[in-house]
């Protein structure tokens, strides 16, 4: 099946109450155990890289590693930048095909922010491919920005509003109090589910998304500890609370972490396992399993976007 735009995929999430996981791809492996995933349970799925991804994967292997995943599958497939952060690297990735991509101007003032969204949505929208803009700051490390936990600015409903009719943008990313990476939370992990209430509210039509969505799967974490990591404290944004907010307007959940963690934990295991093992495909074989597995799990049990292919 051809490369879709998420536009058909959030009018049936947002009709019927799902959510649609966006799973961040750097190298083949990530990208086969998302796209196996979605097949076995038959959901739509958004692949999304980043600007490192770009530089790390190279464009050309990108585009022909997705192409390549749409001869093989059935499912939609959406191909969306993560975090563009100027109008430049969106024109790229909308040249090289994307059907997708995010401008992400939550840095700059409520004005600036407006002006950077509503450039890329006319670049964008000449060519029928969608946009994605951020509202609101995240906690923690986002990309260069280190915004401090305290400084965290949740999405002001109202401003969302305006945001939206202003820019055009297709969908809307919201702060209610998660952030990037695998350190969300020091004490409780708590959302902001009210916030997002009020936002659904104002903009009932606009796809709402949730960065920094992973929940830092315990077990991931324990067996990278256990063969030499040294993650202490992680800690992510739990199932239920996923699922609460998948049902409530949550069209879109951006998932990274989870996926570095399964990776990186089946490698320790097989390699801590096997010493004397060192052909590559014995380590990422069930690295690529592990993935596959994680993903299948949040489509089934919490995002709720299974069959809905
Ligand atoms: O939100 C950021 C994503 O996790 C991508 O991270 O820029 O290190 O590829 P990255
Ligand atoms: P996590 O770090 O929680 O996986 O978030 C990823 C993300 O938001 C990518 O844009
Ligand atoms: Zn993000």
């Amino acid at each position: 099946m051809p490369l879709v735009t998420t536009k058909e995929m959030f009018e049936k999430s947002m009709k019927e109450g799902f959510a649609i996981g966006a799973f961040n791809i750097n190298n083949m492996e990530i990208i086969q155990g998302i796209v196996d995933a979605a097949e076995a349970q038959k959901s739509p799925v958004i692949l999304q890289a980043s600007e490192g991804a770009i530089k790390y994967a190279r464009m050309p292997y990108l585009m022909k590693m997705i192409e390549a995943a749409t001869e093989e599958t059935t499912i939609p497939i959406a191909i969306h930048l993560d975090h563009g952060a100027n109008f430049e690297v969106c024109k790229k990735c909308i040249d090289a095909g994307f059907t997708s991509v995010m401008i992400d101007g939550s840095k700059y003032s409520f004005e600036e922010n407006i002006e950077i969204t509503k450039k890329v949505v006319e670049y964008a929208h000449e060519r029928g491919v969608v946009v994605e803009a951020e509202l609101g700051q995240l906690a923690g490390i986002e990309d260069d920005v280190n915004v401090s936990e305290a400084d965290a600015k949740y999405t002001d409903p109202e401003q969302a509003k305006e945001f939206v009719e202003k820019t055009g943008c297709d969908s809307l990313a919201i702060a209610i109090g998660t952030s990037h990476g695998a350190y969300k939370f020091k004490g409780e992990a708590k959302l902001r589910v009210d916030i997002l209430k009020e936002i659904k509210e104002k903009i009932p039509n606009t796809p709402i998304v949730l960065h920094g969505a992973s929940s830092v799967i315990p077990e991931l974490v324990e067996t990278c500890n256990a063969y030499g990591g040294e993650i202490p404290g992680a800690k992510g944004v739990p199932d239920e609370i996923l699922k609460e907010v998948s049902m409530n307007g949550v069209s879109k959940i951006n998932v990274d972490t989870d996926l570095r963690l399964a990776l990186t934990s089946e490698i320790r295991k097989a390699l801590a396992e096997n010493p004397s093992a060192f052909d590559p495909r014995k380590y990422l074989t069930p690295a690529r399993a592990k993935i596959q597995e994680v993903v299948e799990h949040k489509i089934k049990n919490v995002f709720g976007s299974s069959n809905k292919a």
